[in-house]
């Protein structure tokens, strides 16, 4: 076939993002996959509102209906990049059993429902990949099941929220307030739509659960995570820290002993000299431990347009590669290890 047609819900930062780049990457994405990648129609709540899409629409049809989108018999692939939990789990699941594959960066939906989805997609025989949903542009996820394959990873940690790495970079060196700061998060795009989520740390919670989940291949629940948000921060509070030689991040750690895990976001105060202060702005760091390969760190953008967009084809590619050989595939992996969850007492 000439073109292999994908479907869009959504077309806001990361939306756009992935119009722009599948327009631009045309011809490599052509030389690898034998066939080129035709975003055919894109599910909008306002049809006429102004998009920051830097290649030209080649085509794409903005709807408002998402049938449009879903019940589309050319379309293979749907790419989920609409946000929000209820009606993005609606259509994903209509998305599976209309025998399409799902690519997202939605970590609030997966890591709340990921084992539904992952048994929809396997009972429609659908492929189902969300790369784009931790650490934006670095391809963590894949680093972890794939890389990290034969390894026994005993932990993560790092920084996995681009909007509160921004505020407090801005807060601790240019000396803006927490509310400035906030506000050119979003104007940058890396907020979510519902900025809360990032700075009470529920963001990187999620992130960390779905981390926590493939690194140590057993089930996290989110209200197992202890979380802290930087909401309430000062720009005195970073003065004082700096006073001292020390810096603020919001740090998400998880920790898997082979029957217990431990997951918790925080803020804490680093030294300057560590690798993570210097992970500045959006930018994320994930630290892995594994038995065998010992530390590494994976950095980059983690959040934004362009990034994320560039995750989210990646998974696209993976789809097409997939069904190329007729086979289909997913990120996740069966949990080995039930859930044994440390409590407050032990
Ligand atoms: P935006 O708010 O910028 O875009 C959302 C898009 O979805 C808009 O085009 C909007 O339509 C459309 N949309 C939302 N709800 C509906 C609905 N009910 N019906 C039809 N269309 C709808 O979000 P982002 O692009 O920033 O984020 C999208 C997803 O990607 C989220 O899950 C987010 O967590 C995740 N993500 C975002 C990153 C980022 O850096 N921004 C990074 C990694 C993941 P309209 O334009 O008409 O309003
Ligand atoms: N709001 C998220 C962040 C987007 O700031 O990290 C990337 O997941």
């Amino acid at each position: 076939e000439d073109k292999v047609s994908v479907g869009l819900l959504g077309v806001g930062v990361v939306g756009s993002g992935v119009i722009t780049l599948v327009e631009k990457h045309q011809e490599k994405l052509a030389h690898q996959l034998g066939c080129g990648v035709d975003v055919k129609k894109a599910l909008v709540r306002d049809p006429n509102k102004k998009r920051h899409i830097e290649a030209e629409i080649d085509g794409t049809v903005l709807t408002l209906d998402p049938e449009d989108v879903l019940n589309d018999p050319d379309i293979d692939i749907i790419i989920e990049v609409m946000g929000g939990i209820d009606e993005a789990r609606e259509h994903i699941l209509n998305a599976f059993a209309a025998k399409k594959h799902v690519v997202t960066a939605n970590k609030d939906l997966v890591a709340l429902h990921g084992a539904e989805l992952h048994e929809a997609a396997a009972k429609h025989k659908c492929d189902f990949y969300y790369e784009a949903s931790v650490a934006g542009g670095i391809p963590i996820l894949r680093g972890i099941t794939d890389g990290f394959a034969s390894d026994h990873i005993e932990q993560v940690m790092g920084i996995v929220n681009g909007t509160t790495n921004y505020i407090l970079t801005k807060m601790h060196n240019e000396g803006v307030s927490y509310e400035d700061a906030l506000k050119e998060a979003q104007e940058l795009g890396f907020a979510e739509a519902d900025p809360a989520a990032d700075v009470e740390g529920l963001d990187a919670a999620r992130k960390m659960a779905i981390l926590g989940r493939l690194a140590f291949s057993t089930y996290i629940d989110l209200e197992d995570i202890e979380v802290n948000g930087i909401n309430g921060i000062e720009l005195a509070d970073l003065q004082y820290a700096d006073s001292f030689g020390f810096i603020m991040k919001l740090i998400g750690f998880a920790k898997f002993d082979g029957k217990q895990v431990e997951v918790n976001v925080q803020p804490a105060l680093i030294s300057q000299e560590h690798p993570l202060a210097d992970v500045k702005n959006e930018y994320n760091a994930v630290y892995v431990y594994g038995e065998a390969v010992g530390e590494a760190m994976f950095y980059g953008a983690g959040a934004g347009s362009m990034p994320t967009a560039s995750a989210v084809i990646s998974d696209v590619v993976t789809v097409i590669k997939n069904m190329h050989r007729g086979v289909t595939g997913s990120q996740f992996v069966e949990p080995r290890f039930k859930k044994e969850l440390k409590t407050d007492d032990q």
